[in-house]
């Protein structure tokens, strides 16, 4: 049965984390303006921009920005780019405070009055492609039922022994598109090396679930465990392998390897 599919406008980008692992520089600093190269003409720029542009290629019209005390500097420089004309600005900013740093779940909360009732998509802020992932999940949101529709995550597999830094997934019909079955996040020891990888296109039931999800040992609020409690309930998760590259550049060594992998296309060491 296929039930009213609204076309995916709006996007949610949690930018309000602490950064501890760039410590000390992020102690003032947001972790996502760090300075990367572009991947189309080798200049600098903050990785949010690249985040941002994510979205609008995709079609996005609305993202919102859970930002945190202390990392107004964001929007400041977001507002500059759209000023300047380095970043569209055919797609609106918005922003909103996470009241404290507890978990990526918390921080989607913060979008529960901007979704309105429509599907969103979710975009860390700390993670860039040279592939759009967006579009890959929207093609998949265009051919899925409807029918108690949970959400679609992009997934990568990796090798088992990292899969432990992710949340994993369980998934069957490994075809195009994969029936998510299990999630868990950070497991100790991974059962599986599909992992989920920083990008989300969620139904609005989530916002219920993640109020049901207990704090972890930290005491952050995972949206994975809110993934695994609509699970539990029927709802229909599916994922979708990322075609083309992820560049993470939320920790030290994946921040050094993207500059090295792009800078070395257009700077001479
Ligand atoms: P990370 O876990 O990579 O960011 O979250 P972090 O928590 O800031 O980093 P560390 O572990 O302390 O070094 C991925 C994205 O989700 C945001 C982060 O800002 C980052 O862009 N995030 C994370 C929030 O908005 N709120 C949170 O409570 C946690």
């Amino acid at each position: 049965m296929h039930l009213f599919c609204p076309i995916i406008m709006k996007a949610v980008i949690p930018v309000g984390g602490r950064g501890t692992r760039f410590h000390p520089w992020t102690h003032i600093n947001a972790k996502e303006l760090i300075p990367v190269v572009d991947m189309l003409d080798g200049r600098i720029r903050a990785a949010i921009d690249l985040v941002v542009k994510e979205a609008y290629m995709a079609g996005i019209t609305d993202a919102l920005l859970i930002t945190a005390i202390g990392k107004s500097s964001i929007k400041d420089h977001l507002t500059k780019q759209q000023q300047v004309g380095e970043l569209s600005n055919d797609i609106r900013l918005h922003y909103t405070d996470q009241k404290e740093p507890k978990g990526l779940g918390d921080a989607v909360l913060c979008a529960e009055s901007y979704t309105k009732h429509e599907p969103f998509v979710v975009l860390l802020g700390d993670d860039f492609h040279d592939k759009n992932p967006i579009l890959q999940m929207r093609q998949v949101y265009d051919k899925i039922d409807k029918e108690k529709f949970g959400g679609i995550v992009i997934t990568q597999k990796v090798e088992l022994e990292n899969a432990k830094r992710y949340g994993v997934l369980t998934v069957a019909n490994v075809g195009e598109i994969f029936e998510v079955k299990a999630v868990v996040e950070k497991p100790e020891h991974p059962e599986s090396p599909y992992v989920i990888s920083g990008r989300y296109l969620l139904s609005n039931f989530i916002f219920d679930y993640i109020k049901k999800t207990l704090p972890d040992k930290k005491g952050e609020i995972q949206l994975t465990n809110a993934i695994k409690l609509m699970l539990a309930d029927g709802y229909k998760f599916y994922a979708v392998e990322l075609e083309g590259k992820r560049y993470d550049v939320g920790e030290a060594s994946g921040w050094f390897r993207t500059i090295k992998e792009i800078g070395s296309n257009f700077y001479n060491a």
